[in-house]
Order: structure tokens, then C-alpha cells, then sequence
């Protein structure tokens, strides 16, 4: 149960994001303000990040979990910016401090940073007591990030334009996924940049709908979803770090159904049979020397939700 909220202020907000996988991810072309293109079916997974945001002297950020030592803690931090962004659009002074407990791989491909930024923009709303619109929540966290509008909508959409466009679908059932987690991190525009070096000698890329993803949803169809999988920035991803070609193959003959880089990576995502399944593809995949670390997490799950105010 959401706390019921009143549009007047608080002093302390907490706010609960998911991680995301992308089901399909088909990029087009690179546009001239540096985006690409291109059509994803995102699905929030019960994997979170907690950000906690209280009044304060000014506006300072905290981080800790795993991988926080690689989170900026200065103004490019995204959840710091959704904060001035805010307090921009709603003529609030800003002076917030935020502390995010990280439970979302950092630079994994999981949306981690979006998902901050959406509990960030929640979470002020609600402190301020501004009560904003959705549609308005979604404008601001369309500025900060591709994902970020996803992060804040949950559930399974379909993703058009850069990403920021959202659509519902219909999507059956629950899906258990396995995450492989990889030391390093990728940097999103590197993969990217990556790809267009790619197509240079190869191919031009073109925008695939996602036909088999959103049937094998529609149906609830677990082994069809895993067969309809697809990511155009994998092999970009794969060439960056060639090891996750050995994580892949790992989880595919441990038979998970579909096995697939998550977004730009290095995060793999398995998709289990059922839960008992995920609990021996972890096992497996952990015990094998494949990744750094394995989490299980279920979708669909709400977006970026506030848990606690006082
Ligand atoms: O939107 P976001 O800040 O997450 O994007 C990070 C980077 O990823 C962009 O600067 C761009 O290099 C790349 N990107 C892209 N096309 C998209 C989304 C992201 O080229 N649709």
C-alpha cells in the first residue's frame, strides 16, 4: 500500500525504483542531436534502488550499496539533477539532500541512474508538496534521460522515439529473469558509438518492430518470449567486452530461455522457466566463475513508487 499523500510538504520522503530490462531493443539511425532511434519493450524487474530525500542546507548526495564508489556525487549525478530540474519547473529552492541505497547494478544496462533520477523527481514532488501532474513528472524526467520516463512508469511498455515515447501493452503474466552482473561497467554512449563504427562497413540500421516480443506477451508465453528476445546493441556490447560471450553460452546451456544482454550492458539477463528454475540458473551461473555476482528479480513491478513520509 502507497502512503496517502497531501499536497502539503514533508520532511522526509522515500522512494523505491526498479531496475529494467529491455525485451526488444531495435536501433535505427543516428539523428543529428546525437540520439539514435529506435524501437525497445521495456520491462520493470523487482530489482531497486532507495532514495531518500529530506530538507537540508543545500543540496548534497550520498551513495552506498555495491558499485557506489562509481556513482558522481556532484552535479552530473542524476538524481541531483532531477532535483534542480524540479525545483526549476516548480520554483522551489532545491535544498535537498539525497541518499541513494544502490540495489540496481551501476553502469549495468538496468537503468540504474534512471531509476534514481524518477525517485528523485517523485520524491520532490512530494516533499514540496507540489503534486504535479504525471504527464508533467514524465516531460521533466523525459530532459534528464532516455529511460527515465520508463523508470517512473513501470510495468511493460513499448518505448518509441529515443526511448522517452511510452505505449501500453497488453502483457500477460510473470517472468522470472536471472541477472549476471560483470565487473567494469559499459559507458551507454560508448556501446552506442560503437554500433555506428559497426555499421560503417556493414549494414545501415533499420527499426524492427517488435511483432514476436509483444505476441509471446499478449499470450503470457515464457518459452516464446525467450525465442523472440533481440538487442541491436548486443554485439556492440560483445565486442567491448568479449567475455560476456562465455556468460551467454553458460546460461543458454543451463537452459535458460532466453539469454541476452541487458541494454548497453555488461549485465546479462536469463530468462527462467519458473522460480525454482532462476534459483538453480543463479546457483549455476554464480558458481561457475562466469560473473561477478547473479541477482533474481521478477516482472512486471510497479515504476518509482514513494514507500515512506513523514
Ligand atoms: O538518454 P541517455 O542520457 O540515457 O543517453 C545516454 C547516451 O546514450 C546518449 O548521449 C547517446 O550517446 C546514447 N543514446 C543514443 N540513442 C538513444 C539513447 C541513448 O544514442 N536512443
Amino acid at each position: 500500500m502507497e502512503p496517502v499523500l497531501s499536497r502539503r510538504p514533508h520532511d522526509r520522503v522515500t522512494v523505491r525504483a526498479p531496475a529494467k530490462v529491455n525485451l526488444h531493443l531495435s536501433v535505427g539511425q543516428l539523428r543529428p542531436d546525437g540520439f539514435h532511434d529506435l524501437t525497445t519493450v521495456y520491462q520493470a524487474v523487482g530489482l531497486y534502488d532507495e532514495v531518500v530525500l529530506t530538507r537540508a542546507a543545500e543540496l548534497t548526495v550520498t551513495v552506498d550499496g555495491p558499485g557506489a564508489e562509481q556513482v558522481p556525487l556532484d552535479a552530473t549525478n542524476l538524481a541531483v539533477r532531477a532535483v534542480s530540474l524540479a525545483a526549476a519547473h516548480t520554483g522551489q529552492d532545491g535544498r535537498v539532500g539525497v541518499h541513494i541505497s544502490k540495489g540496481i547494478p551501476v553502469a549495468g544496462g538496468c537503468a540504474g541512474g534512471s531509476a534514481d533520477a524518477a525517485a528523485a523527481l517523485v520524491g520532490c514532488d512530494a516533499l514540496w508538496g507540489t503534486a504535479l501532474p504525471k504527464e508533467e513528472l514524465s516531460g521533466l524526467a523525459a530532459q534528464l534521460g532516455s529511460d527515465v520516463p520508463f523508470s517512473l512508469h513501470g510495468g511493460t511498455a513499448l518505448g518509441t522515439g529515443r526511448g522517452e515515447q511510452l505505449t501500453e501493452v497488453l502483457a500477460r503474466g510473470d517472468y522470472s529473469w536471472v541477472l549476471a552482473l560483470s565487473s567494469g561497467g559499459l559507458s551507454t554512449p560508448a556501446v552506442y558509438g560503437e554500433l555506428d563504427r559497426q555499421r560503417e562497413s556493414g549494414p545501415v540500421g533499420i527499426v524492427h518492430t517488435p511483432d514476436e516480443v509483444l505476441a509471446a506477451l499478449r499470450k503470457g508465453d515464457p518459452a516464446a518470449l525467450g525465442r523472440a528476445l533481440r538487442n541491436d546493441l548486443q554485439p556492440a556490447a560483445l565486442a567491448l567486452q568479449p567475455s560476456l560471450r562465455r556468460l551467454l553460452d553458460t546460461g543458454r546451456d543451463l537452459g535458460a530461455l532466453g539469454a541476452l544482454v541487458s541494454g548497453s550492458g555488461p549485465t546479462v539477463m536469463f530468462l527462467a522457466r519458473e522460480d525454482a528454475h532462476a534459483v538453480a540458473l543463479a546457483a549455476s551461473l554464480a558458481g561457475q566463475g562466469v560473473c561477478t555476482a547473479v541477482r533474481r528479480a521478477d516482472g512486471p513491478v510497479p515504476g518509482a513508487r514513494i514507500t515512506e513520509v513523514h
